[in-house]
């Protein structure tokens, strides 16, 4: 009973369109309406510039974050991940904004936080890595997808200080989200493939 209260509560959590919400309060702008019509922080940055950018990215994670704890919060003995992923679904299908929600990034980012800070600054490292070499956040982050769970399997027995154990429902989970974060950004896909995907310049201004 217990468990299932605190899933919905998860998925609550997830569900708040942080960007819709702050660009319809602050802005008088539907987010879904300009730029790549997307509910996330690139978007944000993108349609309502750095301030909102950076406060939906720090709220999309926290939901995350938040999420993740419950169990740890309310003392239930279960895989925190599991209210992590309870969170992604209602930041990709929220029930506040017509089931229309973001790309699943920046929840599961705040998922590794709770579930390991320091798995998380070492993804967090890889995830600007990547945006510098490519200037592509939705490239950027379907390679981090892809790098990050290749961790979960070898950082246990190759560098266990940023990642003590193997846990096999942290790395199904990596494999799940990867897919599901692909098959978030086919339209990204489209536009890298044509040569017209957004960029951003390192201090995360759109360039085109
Ligand atoms: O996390 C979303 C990002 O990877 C792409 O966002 O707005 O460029 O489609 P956007």
């Amino acid at each position: 009973m217990k468990f299932l209260f605190l899933l919905i509560i998860a998925y609550l959590l997830g569900s708040i369109p942080s960007g819709v919400w702050i660009g319809k309060l602050f802005f008088k702008k539907d987010i879904r309406l300009f730029g790549s019509g997307n509910t996330g922080t690139t978007n944000t940055f993108r349609v309502l510039g750095k301030k909102a950018g950076t406060t939906v990215l720090l709220m999309d994670i926290l939901k995350g974050t938040l999420a993740t704890s419950l169990p740890l919060i309310f003392s239930l003995n279960v895989n925190p991940l599991v209210f992590g992923v309870a969170a992604v679904l209602g930041h990709t299908f929220p029930i506040f904004a017509n089931f229309k929600g973001g790309k699943a990034v920046a929840t599961s980012a705040g998922m590794i936080l709770a579930y390991s800070p320091t798995f998380f600054v070492y993804s967090a490292l890889i995830f600007i890595i990547m945006l510098y070499i490519t200037s592509m956040v939705s490239l950027t982050s379907m390679i981090s997808a892809i790098l990050i769970t290749l961790s979960t399997i070898i950082l246990p027995f190759a560098i266990p200080q940023i990642l003590p154990k193997f846990d096999w429902l942290l790395t199904v989970i990596a494999v799940a989200l990867t897919i599901f974060i692909f098959i978030r950004h086919k339209d990204n896909i489209k536009r890298i493939k044509d040569g017209t995907e957004s960029r951003v310049s390192f201090g995360l201004g759109a360039k085109n």
